[in-house]
């Protein structure tokens, strides 16, 4: 049996060993890029990382499920709850790939579909968001917390798009509607870091769909932090909430319910 402070621990480490090989790879500049799945970017760091994680949890917890973007992404909502470790070895492929910082590794664990350590690390800002399960939510080891914003037109949002083009067009209405009504709106380019940004008060509200791996580490840092985590929809019956990356809002408390009616109305305005 491992605490959940033992396994914070040999996350944080995981995930600095990960962020120098990202920071090595980018002075070296050797590294190559391909799309898959059509209009996805991804460079061989991302499976390089990808296979180091793996590597190190399975020394430390080798009867432990791990779902990763690259190298076991199939299957992701039927994966093994009990005991599962979900890792994003590279958040922000793009910004990785053209030069820019809001990239990020991504550690997350979960029992028995509840999600209860998280591990965000930006090698590029030097910044390591932790948190565990009732113990708090922490930047480089000082307390963060969510923002004590109540009104929209003081809450700065954060959002992303899906790399589908056609599955663009429908944000838009929202997206409108956020301009409309919020303080402006920031496209960062790495979920797991906007969920850490809501989580430390510097964004007050962010929404987006994404997948598994983006979202479930920030999700702790972010509920540990304070701030509001919930689906715009409906969770499917037999999914962990705590897995179901679709329609995510995640804000400072006192901006929850306005944020989710503004984002629903859009819909149907
Ligand atoms: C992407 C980033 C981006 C989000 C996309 C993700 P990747 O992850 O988190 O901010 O908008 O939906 O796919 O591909 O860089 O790991
Ligand atoms: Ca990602
Ligand atoms: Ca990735």
């Amino acid at each position: 049996m491992h605490t959940l402070k033992e396994r914070l621990d040999v996350a944080v480490s995981i995930a600095h060993e990960a962020g120098e090989l990202i920071r090595q790879a980018r002075a070296d500049q050797s590294f190559s890029q391909r799309l898959k799945a059509g209009d996805e970017l991804v460079t061989d760091v991302d499976v390089a990382v990808d296979q180091l994680i793996r590597e190190r949890l399975n020394t430390y917890f080798p009867d432990e499920a791990l779902l990763s973007e690259e190298l076991s992404p199939a299957h992701a909502l039927n994966a093994d709850v009990s005991k599962l470790w979900v890792v994003d070895p590279i958040d922000g492929t793009v910004n990785f790939a053209q030069g820019l910082r809001h990239v990020a590794v991504s550690i997350g664990w979960m029992e028995e579909g509840i999600a209860k350590v998280g591990v965000v690390y930006a090698p590029f800002l030097d910044e390591t968001f932790s948190a565990a399960e009732g113990q708090g939510a922490y930047c480089n080891q000082q307390a963060i917390q969510a923002s004590k914003v109540t009104r929209l037109a003081e809450t700065l949002v954060g959002t992303g798009f899906p790399y589908q083009k056609e599955a663009r067009q429908k944000l838009l209405a929202r997206l409108n509607e956020v301009l409309a009504h919020c303080r402006d709106v920031r496209r960062n380019g790495a979920a797991a870091l906007d969920l850490c940004d809501v989580a430390c008060g510097r964004l007050g509200a962010y929404y987006e769909s994404v997948s598994p791996w983006d979202f479930v580490a920030g999700w702790v840092i972010a509920r540990e932090a304070g701030a509001s985590v919930g689906h715009l929809g409906t969770v499917p019956e037999g999914v962990p909430a705590d897995l179901y990356p679709n329609e995510l809002l995640v804000t400072a408390p006192g901006v929850y319910e306005a944020m989710h009616r503004l984002l629903l109305d859009a819909d149907h305005a």
